[in-house]
Order: C-alpha cells, then sequence, then structure tokens
C-alpha cells in the first residue's frame, strides 16, 4: 500500500496488490512481477477475491503468445480459490467472507482478483483451496467432456491423448469410473507410470515413428473407438481421426502442440461419417445452475477419492517459469502459483 500526496493538506490511499502483467504478446519474458491497483468490484454483479491459491493452464499460454486477443498490458489468468473480501452493487449470491473458487476469474495471477458473482462456487469445508483451485478448470472440463460432448457409458473403449497431463489424468480418472477402458497417449515413462495409476487400461507411448492409430486398432480388435478426446491438436489430430470407428467423435477440446490447419469436412464422410467438434469450457458453464450442477458433481468426486495431482507448487512471482514448464512438457498434473 502507498500514499501519494495529492496536494497540500491532501492525500489518497492507493491500494496495490502483487500480480503478474503481460506486457507484449510473445515468450514467458513478457510475464513482469509488478504492483498493480487493487482491482474494484464497481460494476454490477462483480465480486472481489482475495486468492490463496491460483490455477496455471495452458489457456494462458495462449493469451501470453496472442492467439487469443486481448488488450495489454493486463494481468492474465482465469482461475483461482480463495475468500470474497467486497461485493459489487447486485451481489446477493455471495458475501464477504465466502471461500469460493471458479475457472472465469478477471485476471487471476494476482493476490486479489475480480469475477463475476454467477461464476464462482462455494467451495465445502472439506476441500482445500489449493485442491479447489487446482479442480475447477480442468475438472469441469473433463466433466462436460465425459458427460455431455460425448457421453461415456461403461463399456466403452475411449482413447485420451496427454493422459498425464492436468486435464488428461482427471479425463482418464473419470472415465474410468464410468466404466469406460482408456487407452492413454503420453510421451514418457512417469507419465505412463501417472496414465495407469489414473485407470488408463492401455498405454500408448507416442513420439517419433509410433502409428498410434494403429496402436489403437489392434487394442480394438480392428474396430476403433467411438470417441478421441484430443487437446494436443496439430501433433495428434491425423491419428485420432484415423482411430475412430464409423460414426466416431473426434473432441478437438486444445492445441497443445500448435492449432489444427484448415480442414476440409468432406474428409469426416470418407473416414466413416464421423463428428468433429472443438468445445470449449464457458459454452457448458454458461448458467449459473450448469456450472453449480458440475462443481457439485466435481467436488462429489473429490470427496469420494479423485485424485487432483499437483506437480508443483511456484511463487506468483516466478508465473513464468510455471507457464516454460507447461509448455516444454515437463509437467503431470497441476501447476499452481501461490501469491
Ligand atoms: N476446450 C476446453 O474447454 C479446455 C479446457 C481446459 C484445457 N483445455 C486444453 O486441454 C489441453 C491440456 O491442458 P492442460 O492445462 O491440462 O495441459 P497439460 O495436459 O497438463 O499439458 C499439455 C500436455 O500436452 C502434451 N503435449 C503433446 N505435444 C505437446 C507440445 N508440442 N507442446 C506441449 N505439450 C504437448 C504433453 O504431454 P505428453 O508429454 O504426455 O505428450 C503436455 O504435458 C490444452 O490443449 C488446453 O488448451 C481445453
Amino acid at each position: 500500500m502507498s500514499t501519494p500526496p495529492r496536494g497540500p493538506g491532501e492525500c489518497a490511499i492507493l491500494l496495490v496488490v502483487d500480480a503478474i502483467v503481460l506486457k507484449a504478446f510473445g515468450g514467458p519474458e513478457n510475464l513482469v512481477f509488478e504492483d498493480v491497483p487493487e482491482p474494484v468490484p464497481g460494476e454490477e454483479g462483480q465480486v472481489l477475491v482475495e486468492l490463496s491459491a491460483i490455477g496455471v493452464n495452458f489457456i494462458d499460454i495462449y493469451h501470453r503468445i496472442g492467439r487469443y486477443p486481448g488488450p495489454l498490458p493486463r494481468v492474465i489468468g482465469a482461475e483461482g480459490a480463495g475468500r470474497v473480501v467486497a461485493v459489487g452493487p447486485g451481489v446477493q449470491s455471495v458475501r464477504v467472507g465466502d471461500r469460493v473458487a471458479s475457472a472465469s476469474m478477471e485476471g487471476a495471477y494476482a493476490k486479489r482478483a475480480l469475477a463475476p458473482a454467477d461464476k464462482v462456487v462455494p467451495v465445502p469445508e472439506s476441500v482445500s483451496d489449493e485442491i479447489a483451485a487446482a479442480a475447477m478448470l480442468q475438472g469441469l472440463t473433463a466433466h462436460y467432456l465425459l458427460f455431455d460432448t460425448y457421453p461415456v457409458r461403461p463399456g466403452d473403449t475411449i482413447l485420451v491423448h496427454a493422459a498425464a497431463g492436468g486435464v488428461g489424468l482427471l479425463l482418464t480418472q473419470i472415465a474410468t469410473r464410468l466404466g469406460a477402458r482408456v487407452i492413454a497417449t503420453v510421451s514418457t515413462e512417469e507419465k505412463e507410470r501417472l496414465a495407469r495409476g489414473a485407470g488408463a487400461a492401455e498405454v500408448i507411448r507416442y513420439g517419433e515413428g509410433v502409428d498410434v492409430a494403429a496402436e489403437v486398432r489392434r487394442l480394438t480388435d480392428g474396430a476403433g473407438v467411438p470417441v478421441v478426446y484430443d487437446g494436443v491438436g496439430a501433433a495428434t489430430f491425423e491419428a485420432s481421426l484415423a482411430s475412430l470407428r464409423p460414426r466416431g467423435m473426434l473432441v478437438l477440446f486444445g492445441a497443445a502442440s500448435g492449432p489444427v490447419p484448415p480442414f476440409d469436412p468432406q474428409r469426416l464422410n470418407t473416414a466413416g461419417s464421423l463428428y468433429l467438434t472443438r468445445p470449449t469450457l464457458a459454452h457448458y458453464i454458461a448458467t449459473p445452475e450448469e456450472l453449480r450442477r458440475r462443481a457439485d458433481d466435481l467436488f462429489r468426486f473429490i470427496a469420494d477419492g479423485l485424485d487432483v495431482h499437483i506437480h508443483h507448487r511456484y511463487p506468483l512471482a516466478e508465473a513464468a517459469r510455471a507457464q516454460s514448464d507447461l509448455e516444454s512438457r515437463r509437467t503431470t498434473g497441476k501447476l499452481l502459483l501461490i501469491p
């Protein structure tokens, strides 16, 4: 907090908070740790949350490199958990002092951040702030992908790429609980061990010279799978299409290896009347009711033993290092920033 004088006999209290500010689109060096004015919940429906744990997600990297547009300079980040310290006009559903979490914050890489009141959920006593922050974005994503984008049924054999990642470990665990047989792809032995621990029945170590689709055919007696969950994108897209059975669905939910090039829909016809969808979380938590239903399920899964694997906690000031680690495939599960 600082108090700059404005004139004789006058002073203004300027509240500041630690934050990570994106200065320019590009590499992690553009993420700068500095003081910013404390956000004020001045607009209808806003709440101010003091964060004790902040989630790092691949989408934060897309924002950093400018794949998703946004103003500069700005505080990035969408996910966190903590305590409500102020509410704006018209807020009824949340009170000062409530413990909440959200995957839809405005500038979550900070000690204090704003969120729309209808995009926060209460955190049960049994769940820590760290687990809540770690589970929100990737857990809600795993939930909508498995229950709504393609509703997985007991006995389905499904393909999950990058199964030791943040979304991947949760997808694998929940799909296994739903009675599916998961074929996982991962890049290393350590990641294979984690994917198997999450319930994967089969693991393909993809990479140079590995024909993933041929492996999937072998593991499904030539049939292929009804659904592929692909958050890797450019590097896996062709193998994903070639792994599907007729009328199967390619759920392309991310682009960790880069975006998929333009695509001729006629290929879906010739490859077996396939479906291709490119879903995003915002459209599956569009109403407070839908968000609450998914979050309640998620917290129930956690109470029942869903493992939210936290790979590493970084001080907020080291957000750039966290993002470098995530994009260079060195991590598994969740990365948190601690303010
Ligand atoms: N659409 C949505 O609603 C939504 C919501 C959340 C996340 N996502 C997407 O889900 C995906 C996973 O996100 P996450 O935060 O959980 O990350 P993550 O899976 O923990 O990390 C990405 C993983 O992708 C794999 N990968 C393969 N090729 C890569 C490359 N060239 N560069 C980097 N990684 C590569 C790596 O696993 P291996 O080393 O095993 O290959 C890496 O660990 C991302 O694409 C993200 O955008 C989408």
